[in-house]
C-alpha cells in the first residue's frame, strides 16, 4: 500500500538512500534539507529514477527553531495526512558549537527540532494509516544535562551528540505512551556507517550506509513492524534491544519533558 512519508535530512546519507528506495517503490516521499539547491537536486534525482512522481521538497534549517515551527505550519497546511515521519536529520561535527540563541547545536538539531516538528504534525499523523514515527538515535547515548539542554553549559561535541541521542530516545519512549494510536520507535541505524557525517567525524567507517537506510525502509513500511511502539531498535545487534538505562527512568524522562516544554514555550 502506498504510504505518505516525510524524511528530515534526506539530502544526504541514510535519509537520502531511504527516500530513494521508498520512492522507487511508489511511496509518496517528502524530502527535506537545509540547503535549497541540494533539496531541489535531490528531488530531481529521485524523480528521474523513481516510478513515483509524488516527490516534494521542503527547506528548513533545523538549527533555527522558528524555521522548524514555520515548516510545521507549512506542512500542516499542505499535507492532509502523514503515514510515516522519519526524524533523521542530525549533526555531529559543526563549525559553530551553538545556534543563534546560544543553544548547543546537536541538542537543537538532533532533539529539540524533531520534538517541535513532531508536535506540529500530530494531527496529520492521526489521519495516517497505521502511523509510525521513527526517531534517529545512536549507540552513543549519555545522561542528559538540563544545563546543556538549555545552553547554560556547552559540552564537547561527542558528549553533546551522545546527550542529544539519549534525549531523543527518552522522548520517543514517552511519546509512545502518550500517543497510543501512533507507533514510535527509536533506532540506532548502525555504528560508523559510510556517510559524510561519519567520514568527517571519524575519517573511517565500519559498514555501508545501506545497512542504515535499509533498516529505515523496513521500519517505515515493513508489515512486521506494524503496531510495535515504545521500543529501541539496535542495528549493531540486528534487533530490538536495550537503550541507555535513563531511557527507562520515569523521573528523568519527566524532568526532560518538563524542561523541553519550558524551553520551547520561551523560544518559539
Ligand atoms: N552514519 C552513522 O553511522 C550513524 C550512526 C548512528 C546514528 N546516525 C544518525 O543517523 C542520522 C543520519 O545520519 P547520516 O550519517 O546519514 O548523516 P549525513 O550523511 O551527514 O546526513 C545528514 C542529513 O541531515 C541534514 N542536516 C544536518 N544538519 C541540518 C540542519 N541544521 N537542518 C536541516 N537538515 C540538516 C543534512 O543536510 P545537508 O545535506 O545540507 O548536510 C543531511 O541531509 C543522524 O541523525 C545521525 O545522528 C548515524
Amino acid at each position: 500500500m502506498k504510504k505518505t512519508i516525510f524524511i528530515t535530512g534526506s539530502t544526504d546519507g541514510i535519509g537520502k538512500l531511504a527516500a530513494q528506495r521508498l520512492a522507487s517503490e511508489g511511496h509518496e516521499v517528502f524530502v527535506h534539507g537545509r540547503n535549497p539547491n541540494k533539496v531541489k537536486a535531490t528531488v530531481a534525482e529521485i524523480q528521474a529514477s523513481a516510478s513515483s512522481t509524488e516527490v516534494r521538497g521542503y527547506v528548513a534549517d533545523l538549527s533555527d527553531l522558528r524555521a522548524v515551527a514555520a515548516l510545521g505550519q507549512q506542512l500542516a497546511k499542505e499535507l492532509p495526512r502523514l503515514d510515516v515521519l522519519i526524524n533523521n536529520a542530525g549533526v555531529f561535527k559543526s563549525p559553530n558549537a551553538t545556534n543563534a540563541e546560544g543553544l548547543e547545536l546537536r541538542m537543537v538539531v538532533n532533539y529539540l527540532a524533531p520534538y517541535l516538528l513532531t508536535q506540529a504534525l500530530h494531527p496529520q499523523l492521526q489521519q495516517g494509516e497505521q502511523p509510525r514515527i521513527i526517531n534517529l538515535s545512536s549507540a552513543a547515548q549519555a545522561p542528559v544535562s538540563m544545563a546543556a539542554l538549555q545552553g547554560k553549559a556547552i559540552p564537547g561535541v561527542q558528549e553533546a551528540y551522545a546527550q542529544s541521542k539519549l534525549a531523543i530516545t527518552e522522548w520517543s519512549f514517552y511519546l509512545a505512551k502518550q500517543w497510543k494510536d501512533i507507533s514510535v520507535i527509536a533506532v540506532n541505524p548502525g555504528s560508523l556507517l559510510n556517510t559524510r557525517m561519519v567520514r568527517e567525524g571519524y575519517g573511517t567507517f565500519w559498514s555501508p550506509a545501506e545497512k542504515g537506510s535499509d533498516l529505515l525502509y523496513e521500519l517505515a513500511v515493513g508489515a512486521e513492524y506494524s503496531g510495535i511502539t515504545g521500543k529501541y531498535y539496535d542495528n549493531d545487534q540486528g534487533g530490538f534491544g536495550k537503550a541507555h538505562r535513563d531511557a527507562y527512568d520515569s523521573r528523568k524522562i519527566a524532568e526532560l519533558i518538563q524542561t523541553t516544554e519550558g524551553l520551547l514555550a520561551a523560544l518559539v
